[in-house]
């Protein structure tokens, strides 16, 4: 079959690498795609965010299945635009409608959904330019840190920790007031939890699910987990606090009641949902859900599936997950990512980028790159996702931290202390 796969980052270089190797696919687009990709399919610059031109590309080439990568089309719509279009209804899409995807689009309406279905999570109240008088004084009594998170969808950007009363009062009035834009016209305000992150991914087909491995992920720019928040500075897969009774706890605490919330609800969902969780105690907690796979978790993820992933991704359009035997592999896979100097500020981009040939024991899953004159240079600020499988968590952190290093372009940079802190 023809696959168009939509989106650019390392998580899409990561998808396309597994797609490239199954049978069942005869033809792989990927849309607009970036340096890497261009490897294991067809780059096609198109915005995954003009649906009009999307349905023009998947009509001309007889595209039959399509995958979205990142979230923005999927809040927009994109699955709807396909279902309610007569010549395109008939073709499969992995990632759910507006209708689920709004689980991250919404952070007051997944608040609501998780109170409507017992789903742990962090006691929080939605506030609007209305009630704003309310929210100043719900802050006044709301222990600290106090945790503001815009409504929308705001590029990563969107929560705001704080520390002091007055502080937090005079945010709350600035996202009100539009510093997130619409993002921002109602805001969550949550109490802070204390624990340990983790990401946990399930593919559903609406009725049935299945699990596939959970990562952890790194967000600060400094080692030590300091410094500014990013997309994601590495993860690792297993997550070794992750044991077998905490995993089942997320199972039957979280990821059970969510797939029964969305029948309940009757919001027909196909495809991944990404459960940001924070472990509590020995208790997990959902601190946010999003509608596609994480980055750079997938990059970490993908290699432990030792499944065709089309052919499980057609059993998720096909309602067939039911069945579905999952195979993992019970190797650690370890993901450094490179990023530009000056990420996640401001960074300069076209630096040619060298040594991608040298790695020894990891794969360069490209996502801040172009092609440019034959040479690779960059084109973002997360560049390339260095990803090493290998026997144990040791060893993978070890290879993907070593092949770091073997990359050079001018003002690079990468943290070496991802995943030590679990050893
Ligand atoms: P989100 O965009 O919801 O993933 O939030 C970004 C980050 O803020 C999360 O990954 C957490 O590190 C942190 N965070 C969000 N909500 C909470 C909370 N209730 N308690 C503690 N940390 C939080
Ligand atoms: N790595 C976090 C995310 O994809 O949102």
């Amino acid at each position: 079959m023809t696959i168009l796969l939509l989106g650019s980052g390392g998580r899409e270089s990561a998808f396309a690498w597994k797609i490239s190797q199954s049978p069942l696919c005869t033809k792989l687009f990927i849309a607009p795609g970036n340096a890497g990709t261009h490897a294991f399919g067809k780059n096609i610059n198109l915005n995954p965010n003009d649906f009009e031109a999307v349905k023009n590309f998947v009509l001309k080439e007889n595209v039959s299945f399509l995958i979205v990568g990142p979230e923005e089309p999927l809040v927009n719509g994109i699955h709807n635009f396909f279902s309610n279009d007569e010549s395109l209804a008939h073709i499969p899409v992995i990632g759910p409608k507006k209708e689920g995807a709004i689980l991250e689009g919404s952070k007051d309406f997944s608040k609501q959904f998780m109170e409507r279905h017992g789903i742990p999570t962090a006691k929080s109240r939605s506030f609007t330019n209305e009630s704003l008088t309310e929210g100043l004084a719900y802050l006044e009594n709301h222990p600290l840190p106090v945790v503001l998170k815009a409504d929308g969808l705001a590029a990563g950007k969107g929560v705001l920790i704080i520390n002091n009363t007055k502080e937090a009062q005079d945010e709350l009035r600035l996202m009100l007031g539009g510093k997130f834009g619409n993002a921002g016209s109602t805001v969550v305000i949550e109490s802070f939890l204390s624990g340990i992150e983790l990401s946990v991914f399930v593919l559903t087909d609406g009725k049935d699910y299945v699990i596939l491995p959970e990562a952890k992920d790194y967000k600060r720019i400094g080692q030590g987990d300091t410094g500014l928040n990013t997309g994601g500075m590495g993860s690792v897969s297993p997550v070794p606090f992750a044991d077998e009774a905490f995993l089942a706890k997320i199972k039957n605490n979280i990821i059970q009641p969510t797939i029964a919330g969305l029948i309940s609800d009757q919001i027909d969902y196909t495809g991944f949902i990404f459960f940001g969780l924070i472990k509590v105690g020995n208790e997990p907690y959902v601190i946010e859900y999003n509608c596609r796979m994480g980055d750079p978790e997938t990059e970490s993820v993908i290699p432990r599936i030792e499944n065709d992933l089309v052919e499980l991704l057609q059993a998720c359009s096909k309602k067939q997950l039911g069945n579905y035997q999952l195979s993992i592999s019970q190797k650690s896979a370890a993901t450094v990512m490179i990023v530009a100097g000056g990420y996640p500020g401001d960074y300069e981009k076209g630096k040619v980028i060298s040594g991608i040939d040298n790695l020894r024991d990891s794969l360069a899953f490209h996502a801040g790159t172009a092609l440019e004159g034959g040479q690779v240079k960059t084109n973002g600020g997360r560049v390339l996702a260095i990803t090493s499988l290998q026997k144990d968590q040791f060893t993978a952190l070890q290879a993907a931290t070593a092949d770091a290093a073997r990359i050079y372009f001018d003002g690079k940079y990468f943290r070496e202390d991802i995943g030590f802190d679990l050893m």
